[in-house]
């Protein structure tokens, strides 16, 4: 027998500065929906997801929070690990950069590209922002910071340089010679354009911090985060490795055949990645590929804007398969695409309780009402229609052009086709009238009815099999309602119209999508909001580059090339416009049917507020009576459980549990005192 051919996907690893939100859920779940095709394709698969870990970002909101950095990631890493388990992610592992095998395959790529000659010491003399802990480009002795306005101060560092500027030519003809290196094609077509521009020298260390992994040799300094970070899709794998299964499973599974990322991290997957590789003489992966953002409220969900909303929340109310299904379906892949709560219940109802589900349970229903629950045989010569075979060649086509879109990274358009097939098998059915033909007494009613459901039945079928990757919970109950057994062993190459055991018994019939009602919508809004009224929280946010600006190149080499950070950071004029303020809590009692709120009235200095805060399983409401808070007291007014909230009361959110404790003063400070 052939050897299973090979299939190696990753996620990007996730930053330990935020808890997992839907943007995490949906790059994990359309790479496990390609990778569950590919195991039914025979593939031997390999899926890879995890957590990246270092930096000064994460160093400082564990100081901030008093807790060594190690426990402070355990726990966000593990919180990322119970998320991908609820959603039934089927990764097969699940690295993080602090893990041993991690550090060790990381300085093993660094002293093969330092063997190989392309690192170098340099020393970066500029001008620097201590309170900002970064280099301004372009600034002269005495400029200010032109984010806080503060004065720059001239500094001399030293520190390790990747020679990136010497790939330019062997990135550009890599990207020549495999077109489907970067897809979509707009982003192929922004980095050739970038690396044609002219690569600068890469720093590649830091001894500003300690939170990292040391450099080979050199213990003062660490590795910049961006090389630790992307080593881990080598190191997971193997590499580094000192046992023999290590280095035999790098060689299986190297190089990667997809890298599924965000489109703002692309730069680092196809300009500094490869070149690393190229430095260390590995194989450069197959394919980078880049999918657009989730909006919420019209803007990127991210942390930093408030503005994000958890796949659990979607997934307690409707289910995993229908978070799935509507950012599969619902979004152009490699596009922008928008979240709503309104949204996801309008798909779930329409095409998944209607039209999927409505499908399975009528044929089913009818084929253990008629014929005792076993799949009834259909007749060539008695009560053949035309109808009957266009289902079968509309299932022939939906087989051929779910695999085509699908294997093409066009999820929306291969669902598009294969729900194209139900809702004809639904109008078959509305036309043949089943539940007509089977009141017509004699031989002939009796095939022509066999022919229907047997066709709706074999349709169904085809469909689950089909959509197995993307809704695999719920086909998998439909594939035994069918009589069919497990469907995560069945083989997909092999699927074709009428292969149904005919006479097969059905198994027991349920309702696999009830209905959402109109209470759906509320409840999961509801959930949203007392999230963040529990966490109550503005936690450190970390910029995707890493802190890859932190240290440019030396001034020999022009800066180190950094892609666009929308959201990373805020400037002093952002900070200026939260107005926060010391209050006193006057009066306090628990919020009834809500076991987290508690409603206090909080003197601010100018008038007495009300403000609904999340913080009721830590806090007895008498215990607060008196107590100066933090209050930020320009906030919108927003409703919490019918009760109108007018501030938020700032709290660290502490340990796995995100347990509250109020910021409060040491000194004692007047009440409506601002803060800054
Ligand atoms: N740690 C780096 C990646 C290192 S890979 C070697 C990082 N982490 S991150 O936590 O910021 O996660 C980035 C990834 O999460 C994005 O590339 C994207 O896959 C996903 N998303 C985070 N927010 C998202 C949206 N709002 N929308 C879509 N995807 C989102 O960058």
């Amino acid at each position: 027998m052939a050897e299973a051919k090979k299939f190696y996907i990753t996620t990007p690893i996730y930053y330990v500065n935020a808890r997992p939100h839907i943007g995490h859920a949906y790059t994990t779940l359309t790479c496990d929906a390609i990778a569950r095709r590919k195991r039914m394709l025979g593939c031997d698969t390999f899926f890879l997801t995890g957590t990246d870990e270092h930096g000064v970002h994460v160093e400082r909101a564990a100081t901030a929070a008093r807790t060594p950095p190690q426990p402070w990631v355990d726990n966000i890493s593990a919180d990322f690990r119970r998320l991908f388990d609820k959603m039934g992610i089927s990764y097969d592992d699940f690295i993080r950069t602090t893990e041993p095998r991690h550090k060790r395959g990381a300085q093993e790529l660094w002293k093969r590209i330092q063997e190989n000659g392309h690192i170098y010491k340099g020393t970066y003399t500029g001008q620097y922002c201590v309170f900002d802990e970064a280099y301004v480009d372009g600034a002269k002795p005495g400029d200010p910071c032109p984010d806080c306005g503060r004065p720059t101060e001239t500094v001399s560092e030293e520190n390790y340089y990747f020679k990136l500027s010497a790939f330019a030519g062997q990135l550009l003809n890599y990207y020549e010679q495999h077109p489907e290196f970067i897809r979509p094609e707009t982003r192929r077509n922004e980095v050739i354009a970038f690396v044609k521009s002219g690569l600068r020298d890469l720093s590649i260390s830091r001894s500003t911090f300690k939170w990292g992994i040391p450099v080979p040799g050199d213990d003062k300094h660490v590795m910049y985060v961006w090389l630790d970070a992307l080593s881990n899709y080598c190191t997971a794998i193997g590499f580094g490795a000192e046992d023999q299964a290590g280095q035999e499973k790098f060689k299986r599974y190297w190089p990667a055949d997809v890298h599924m990322i965000g489109k703002e991290i692309i730069r680092f997957h196809c300009v500094y990645w490869p070149a690393f590789l190229l430095a260390a003489g590995l194989p450069l992966p197959k394919a980078v590929i880049a999918h657009g953002w989730l909006l919420f409220e019209e803007s990127k969900m991210s942390k930093s804007r408030g503005n994000i909303v958890r796949a659990e929340t979607v997934i307690d109310v409707l289910g995993n398969d229908a978070l799935r299904y509507f950012l599969l379906r619902e979004i152009v892949f490699g596009h922008d695409g928008s979240f709503s709560f309104d949204a996801v219940v309008q798909r779930y109802n329409a095409d998944l309780a209607n039209d999927l589900g409505n499908l399975s349970s009528r044929t089913l229903t009818m084929i253990a009402r008629y014929f005792g629950g076993a799949v009834p045989y259909p007749s060539a010569t008695a009560g053949y229609k035309p109808a009957d075979d266009s289902v079968r060649q509309h299932a022939e086509t939906a087989i051929s052009e779910f695999g085509k879109l699908f294997d093409d990274y066009q999820f929306s358009r291969a669902l598009e086709a294969a729900w194209s097939l139900v809702s004809s098998v639904n109008k078959y059915l509305v036309e043949q009238e089943p539940w007509s033909v089977a009141e017509k007494p004699g031989e002939e009613g009796r095939a022509r009815l066999a022919t229907i459901l047997y066709t709706a039945a074999e349709a169904l079928r085809v469909v689950t099999a089909l959509v197995h990757p993307v809704l695999p919970e719920s086909t998998a109950r439909i594939w035994q309602q069918l009589g069919l057994g497990e469907i995560s062993r069945f083989d997909l190459t092999g699927l074709k119209w009428g292969q149904m055991p005919l006479g097969g018994k059905l198994g027991a019939i349920e309702p696999v999508f009830p209905r959402a009602d109109k209470t759906a919508i509320e409840r999961m809004k509801q959930m949203e909001q007392d999230r963040t009224a529990a966490l109550n929280i503005a936690q450190p946010t970390q910029s995707s580059s890493g802190g890859a600006s932190a240290v440019p190149a030396p001034a020999a080499t022009p800066a180190a090339p950094v892609a666009a950070v929308p959201d990373s950071k805020i400037s002093i004029d952002d900070f200026m416009k939260v107005e926060l303020r010391v209050g006193q809590v006057k009066a306090a009692e628990k919020v009834k049917g809500a076991d987290r709120l508690l409603r206090l009235e909080v003197d601010i200095g100018t008038e007495v507020r009300q403000v609904v805060a999340g913080i009721a399983l830590a806090y007895e409401p008498e215990s607060l009576i008196g107590r100066k808070v933090v209050i930020v007291a320009n906030l919108q007014p927003r409703k919490l459980r019918g009760l109108e909230s007018n501030g938020m009361i700032v709290a660290a959110s502490v340990g796995e549990e995100g347990k509250p404790v109020l910021a409060g003063f040491l000194e004692d400070v007047p009440v409506g005192s601002k803060l800054k």
